[in-house]
């Protein structure tokens, strides 16, 4: 694996998840890998789980990680090619990307969309201007479009708790305050679209995906429709995508309750994090045994070190 920036880099979805289980269950067998390597995670925005999971699984690998904060720490950093640089922006992506690659062997990044400007949202244009300056091999912390690191440890998720062989995994749209980008439910579909299950999409009208990531998978629009027998039930809020970035709904009839998690065949809730209470999600459903949410998190660890793990080996 030479970079990892999309769901579409994983070659085999059953290798790389069955790594990630072989990591979690023997964590430090290949602390000697990472030795003398150093992975950069560069954030241009805030992060909990993503920040300290992918360090936690460079340190397990022997590497040392050195983060920063390039929104409110570095030069504000140009992007486009050709413009006199007059304005805020003291830095051209060019000379960072080449300068970040003398000091790390691997270079992640955060930069979430806009939401205002599809078109380059959709060009990825702060992890693609890595991968293209970059002299080292470049992995997503969730970009504008996908967020497949969260995508991979989901998928390890399902894996571990799913009771029947071909498990009914639901993704359902939830309301949510704040408009939200699309890359975890955009990365979310396209790795369960790689995995055994049976996948149905539920949401309110006017909260269709892109579809080029939808198509080929059931959608509904009755939530209680497709909860019914479901064995997981994997909620998250994103804005319109027709109506680019905009709150078009805040229907509280949509947040997941016990009554609706009655519906499923004994289902367990899912959850990327960090979760809005008794908007997303209740109390109830989220304090209860049916809520995997913690172990969700646990896996983001050994997702990053699966990952980096492939890098590693590719590169020696
Ligand atoms: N799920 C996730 O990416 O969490 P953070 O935003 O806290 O990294």
């Amino acid at each position: 694996m030479k970079n990892f920036t999309s769901v579409d880099d994983i070659q085999d979805l059953n290798e790389l998840v069955s790594l990630a289980k072989a990591i979690k269950a023997e964590p430090f067998a290949n602390a000697g890998l990472g030795k003398n390597k150093t992975l950069g995670l560069l954030f241009f925005n805030p992060s909990l789980r993503t920040r300290l999971s992918t360090q936690k699984a460079a340190l397990n690998l022997g590497m040392h990680a050195i983060v920063m904060n390039l929104n409110t720490e570095g030069w504000l950093l140009e992007f486009e090619d050709g413009v006199v640089m007059d304005g805020n922006k003291a830095e051209h992506i060019k000379e960072a990307a080449q300068v970040v690659s003398q000091y790390c062997d691997i270079i992640a990044v955060r930069s979430f969309p806009t939401l205002t400007d599809k078109e380059k949202d959709e060009e990825e244009q702060v992890i693609n201007a890595f991968k293209k300056y970059a002299s080292v091999p470049v992995i997503s912390l969730e970009g504008s479009t996908e967020h497949p690191l969260q995508a991979v440890a989901d998928a390890l998720t399902v894996e571990e708790y799913k009771t029947v062989a071909r498990p009914k995994v639901v993704l359902t749209w939830a309301p949510h305050p704040k408009a939200l980008p699309h890359a975890v439910p955009n990365s979310f579909v396209k790795v369960m679209k790689k995995a055994n299950v049976d996948f149905v999409i539920t949401h309110p009208e006017g909260y269709e995906l892109n579809p080029e990531f939808t198509a080929g998978v059931t959608i509904t629009h009755n939530q209680d429709e497709a909860f019914k027998d479901a064995d997981f039930i994997y909620a998250k809020n994103w804005s319109s995508y027709i109506d680019y970035g905009q709150i078009t709904s805040k229907d509280p009839s949509w947040t997941v309750t016990t009554e609706k998690m009655a519906l499923t065949s004994n289902g367990k809730f899912m959850h990327c994090l960090p979760v809005r209470r008794n908007m997303i999600v209740t109390d109830a459903v989220l304090d209860s045994g049916a809520s995997i949410v913690i172990p969700q998190a646990n896996n983001r660890t050994y997702a990053a070190q699966a990952i980096l793990t492939k890098i590693l080996e590719d590169g020696k």
